[in-house]
């Protein structure tokens, strides 16, 4: 047999393994919900097209500033930004009203004071535009103190610290037959996963995450295990997580408000997708210029095609 025939069968082998793997992987999924498993949502951002829903994200920054900017800060943003294009893109007059009771520590004043006199306490002046979106709390210190010794980290790009496993990690085949040709099939199904995420530009595992965390706390940790003063929750790393559930806790069982779920769902999700803008402000402009650009190279290439023919004609092959 031939280098080629070789290399062509080893292609063939890999598609048909690959192509088991992730049907395999597919089914698992579909079969029984596993709760410790983050699963891909649609997102309005996704793919090769998407682009952020500016009503969206107006709701997820109104998630944010209620309820999570009770312990987060995101520094990384000014109050401003919040106006741009391609994000919440809030009017100038929605914005004042926003910040209008949000407050910042003071520059010194006039005799170079940035603490009261009288109590010692922060002095402190209305927030402007161009100010960050601070952390409430002075310090990192009185962070911890205040969160039972964790520190609430800052939201500006938490979207792009994290996110899930490229392919489901519960792809093992359950078919016997399939059972010897395991280990050729993850290593397949990983290749035809990652071909797939690079053809998609699959690229929200962290608006996946950040949605699943919101929705997978859990009232009481399983028997047997033991979380102390922390919440349980299925998807954050070692279940025992030192943030109480900020969105409330998805109710199952015959008797779920679902109402409540519902809500909780939608709040989730939008958040999550003004946490992904914030890490990725430009996303819009970025997928709209790649779309131009394909576009160009593939005229492009029809045209240095038909100059190669065009030059290389009278030659004789
Ligand atoms: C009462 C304070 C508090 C509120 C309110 C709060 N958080 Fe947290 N958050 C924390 C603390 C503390 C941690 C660190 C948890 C740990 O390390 O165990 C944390 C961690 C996180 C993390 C990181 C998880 C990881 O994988 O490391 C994310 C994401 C997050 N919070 C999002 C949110 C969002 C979104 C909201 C609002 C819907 C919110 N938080 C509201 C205190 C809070």
């Amino acid at each position: 047999m031939s280098v080629k025939n070789t290399l062509a069968s080893f292609a063939v082998a890999l598609t048909i393994f690959g192509g088991i793997g992730m049907a395999g992987a597919a089914e698992k999924a579909g079969e029984h919900h596993d709760k410790s498993h983050v699963e891909r949502q649609n997102w309005s951002f996704g793919g090769l097209l998407g682009s952020y829903d500016k009503a969206q994200l107006k709701r997820g920054f109104a998630v944010y500033n209620e309820v999570c900017s009770a312990c987060h800060g995101m520094n990384l943003l000014s109050w401003r930004n919040l106006m741009e294009e391609g994000g919440p893109e809030f009017t100038k007059k929605e914005l004042k009203a926003l910040i209008a009771e949000k407050e910042v520590p003071a520059e010194p004043n006039e005799e170079g004071l940035t603490h009261s006199e009288e109590d010692g306490s922060r002095l402190m002046r209305p927030a402007l535009f161009t100010d960050r979106m601070l952390s409430p709390y002075a310090n990192e210190k009185a962070a911890m103190t205040a969160n039972a010794g964790a520190l609430p980290p800052d939201l500006s790009v938490i979207a792009k610290a994290r996110g899930i496993p490229h392919v489901a990690d519960n792809s093992k085949p359950s078919a016997w037959y399939a059972a010897p040709f395991y280990g050729l099939m993850e290593y397949a199904g990983w290749i035809g996963g990652t071909a797939k995420d690079i053809a998609t530009q699959y690229q929200e595992g962290g608006a996946d995450y950040i949605y699943a965390l919101m929705m997978s706390y859990a009232d009481e940790a399983p028997a047997g295990v033991d979380v102390g003063d922390r919440s349980f929750n299925y998807v954050f790393p070692g279940n025992a997580i030192s943030m109480a559930a900020p969105l409330g806790t998805l109710e199952t069982g015959a008797d779920a408000d679902k109402d409540a779920n519902k809500e909780l769902d939608a709040k989730s999700r939008d958040v999550a997708a003004y946490l992904m803008w914030a890490s990725e402000p430009h996303l819009n402009a970025r997928k709209s210029l790649g779309l131009k650009v394909l576009i160009y190279l593939i005229i492009l290439s029809g045209l240095m095609y038909a100059v190669k023919r065009t030059i290389w004609a009278g030659v004789k092959h």
